[in-house]
């Protein structure tokens, strides 16, 4: 298993290009079995996700062909019987559930692992299949949904941490060949949700109201090919800009949407990080002096999940203590005894973790456990002093396009060495 080598202390400096959101390719991915003509995704980024996903898609019979970033898939015949240790290993292929219940009326799927950072149930996925007529069983590690016609309904998605995002999804795609309307009330608001409306309305879809808590979807009979692009990935985005703050740089991260992270850019500037934004660039300038902030992750528009680990780092920076609260999933602080290798001095009450910033981190060995977790380690690395190794770097690639090359582009003193 690899592991990125990193020389750490060095201001990054230059402009870095964003690639196409993970967490837009999936569900896009599996929006392209809704119908029997060819689609085409633009944008996708290089992703072990990504090319995971394109595996599932050929293992129900689609047809996919992967060019340089971008991929035509062709589901003419497909079936719905998901690989089973395919589908397993990767929470993402949930989003399948939707589409070969909006086309074949049918799916059975293995029941997604969870992983490090929760239990990832998939409860509220299958309250909103049941809520369109779909029958349910689960039976040796398979959920298996199947029902004579899909009817449009009304169904509330909203559970104890707020809205889903990929039960969202999984609910639109099915809705979108229900008989009648269907309402989607507490729907997740994520930036995702509204590419994957857009991709499906240019199917033939009629969907209003995606990107706020109320999506209505009236039923169509058919889908047709279509092409998309897609949006730049806002969690990416995060990460790098906040590579330029813990190094003290001046990074310009060009082909992004500074309003898909506003609650992020806004913690950054209350924590004395300087910065300009452009229409698709933010611009990290040097800073005087950080400061410590409180942060609590909140469904979007609130402060991503996605980038507590990141941000935790930039806290560990700025001199002072600064509460960090993550709200959506149960164990998501394997960070934290990794930067304590490092000199980090945190603390974890409860859903909390309370961050003494201020002392500088020295590199130490270190092990990645999670996507966004192992990419904080990552600028953790950056920041320190000396060199730090960030083993199982597989991680990463789950999630960032050439991460280390990037990196490199802006001067890091980064490298990938063969695992041992
Ligand atoms: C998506 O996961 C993202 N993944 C995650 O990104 C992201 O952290 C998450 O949304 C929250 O923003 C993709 O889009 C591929 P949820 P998803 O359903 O949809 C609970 C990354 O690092 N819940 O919105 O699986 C759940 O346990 C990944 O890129 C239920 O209780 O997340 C969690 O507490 C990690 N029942 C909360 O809701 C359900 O049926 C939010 O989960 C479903 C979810």
């Amino acid at each position: 298993m690899d592991c990125l080598v990193i020389k750490g202390g060095k201001p990054l400096k230059g402009e870095v290009k964003i690639s196409g959101a993970k967490n837009a390719a999936l569900p896009l991915m599996a929006a392209t079995l809704l119908t029997g003509e060819e689609c085409t995704l633009r944008n996708l980024p290089n992703l072990s996700d990504v090319r995971f996903m394109s595996s599932i898609l050929k293992s129900l019979g689609a047809t996919v062909e992967t060019g340089r970033g971008s991929i035509k898939v062709r589901a003419k015949k497909i079936e719905g019987f998901g690989d089973y240790d395919l589908i397993r290993k990767m929470r993402g292929s949930i989003c399948i559930l939707g589409p070969l219940m909006g086309r074949l009326k049918e799916a059975k799927i293995s029941m997604p692992g969870g992983c490090v950072i929760g239990a990832r149930p998939i409860d509220l996925h299958l309250k909103g299949m049941r809520d369109l007529g779909a029958k349910i069983s689960i039976k040796s590690g398979y959920v298996h949904a199947k029902t004579k016609d899909l009817r449009g309904a009304e169904s509330f998605l909203g559970g104890r941490c707020g809205p889903t995002v990929l039960g969202t999804a999984n609910l639109m795609m099915a809705a979108t060949l229900a008989k009648g309307k269907t309402v989607i009330h507490s729907a997740a608001c994520e930036p995702e949700i509204e590419d994957l409306a857009n991709f499906l309305i240019a199917m033939g879809a009629k969907i209003s109201g995606a990107g706020s808590p109320t999506i209505t979807i009236q039923g169509v009979k058919k889908l047709y090919g279509a092409e998309h692009r897609v949006i730049p990935d806002r969690i990416e985005a995060a990460t790098f800009a906040l590579a330029g703050a813990v190094t003290n740089g001046n990074v310009k991260v060009q082909g992004c949407v500074p309003g898909h992270l506003s609650a992020v850019l806004d913690k950054m500037r209350e924590a004395g990080v300087k910065f300009s934004l452009e229409k698709n660039s933010i611009h990290i300038k040097p800073s005087k002096k950080l400061k410590s902030v409180d942060i609590t992750t909140m469904p979007h528009a609130g402060f991503p999940t996605d980038v507590q680990a990141q941000m935790m780092v930039l806290m560990l920076k700025s001199p002072g203590i600064s509460i960090i609260t993550e709200r959506i999933f149960e164990s998501r602080f394997m960070h934290v005894n990794e930067l304590a290798r490092m000199g980090a001095d945190i603390s974890i009450e409860g859903p909390s973790a309370i961050v003494k910033g201020g002392k500088p981190l020295s590199g130490a060995d270190v092990m990645a456990s999670d996507l966004r977790a192992s990419a904080a380690l990552v600028l953790a690395g950056l920041s320190a002093q000396g060199t730090t190794r960030v083993n199982r770097v597989y991680h990463i690639d789950r999630g960032y396009e050439d991460i280390d090359g990037k990196l490199r582009s802006l001067g890091a003193n980064i490298k990938r060495e063969p695992g041992h």
